[in-house]
């Protein structure tokens, strides 16, 4: 098919590069990551370069970009203490978790500064968000560095998972219920839009009679 813009990846430069790739892989879910640090205090901003990577044990991966060539408070955090929460971002909640993308210096707490309610983490020091209805108190498995060494990706195993009864009947997630934020290119943000629903052609792992993994 004639008409397309065919690109060479290696030729970008990074702005063009982020805003290609950051326009195209969407919609993302946003991790709105709690950590802490050395003298215990608590660090809120969100990521969107996020997914869950494995069921068993269930772990998730975000990746960190570097600023001016340091390191942001959240990977530092993550790699001087182990741990970091993730709480689901949700239309409720975007205005406040927008506001935790502000470049604030590392001495300031952005749930001080913007007055996020905090609850204790459970399984780690990391204090949850009381506006998100999911959490997931996470310990860092790994972290691998990424092509040019711009992006880290950090990956952790979930500890444990929070749900608030207002998203979760004991068995399934509701997606609906949840109103989940969602990352577009540049400065976009989306709702969930319609549902689709159809038949599962496969069982799900663990299930009897799975045959998909
Ligand atoms: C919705 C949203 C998604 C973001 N996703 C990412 C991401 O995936 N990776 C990243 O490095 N920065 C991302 N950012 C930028 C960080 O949130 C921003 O650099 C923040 O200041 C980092 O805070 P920290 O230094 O307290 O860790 C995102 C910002 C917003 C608003």
């Amino acid at each position: 098919m004639s008409g397309y813009t065919s690109i060479t990846a290696g030729d970008l430069d990074t702005a063009t590069a982020y805003r290609l790739i950051c326009g195209i892989v969407v919609p993302r879910p946003v991790a709105w990551i709690t950590t802490v640090d050395a003298q215990g205090r608590v660090n809120a901003a969100p990521f969107s370069s996020y997914n869950y990577v494995a069921h068993s044990p269930p772990m998730v991966a975000i990746n960190i970009g570097t600023r001016r060539g340091e390191l942001k408070d959240t990977a530092r955090n993550i790699r001087d203490t182990g741990f970091f929460c993730v709480n689901v971002a949700t239309e409720a909640s975007m205005e406040t978790m927008h506001q935790c993308g502000a470049d604030y210096p590392p001495e300031v707490s952005e749930p001080d500064a913007l007055g996020i309610e905090l609850l204790p983490g459970l399984s780690t020091p990391v204090p949850r968000i009381a506006a998100s209805p999911i959490h997931m108190e996470c310990q860092l498995d790994q972290f691998v560095a990424l092509g040019r060494g711009l992006n880290t990706l950090y990956i952790g195993a979930v500890l444990t998972f929070h749900l608030s009864p207002s998203v979760y009947d004991g068995r399934n997630v509701d997606s609906v219920q949840l109103r989940p934020i969602a990352r577009l290119g540049g400065p976009l943000y989306a709702g969930l839009g319609e549902i689709f629903h159809r038949p599962a052609l496969q069982r799900p792992p663990g299930e009897p009679g799975e045959n998909a993994q």
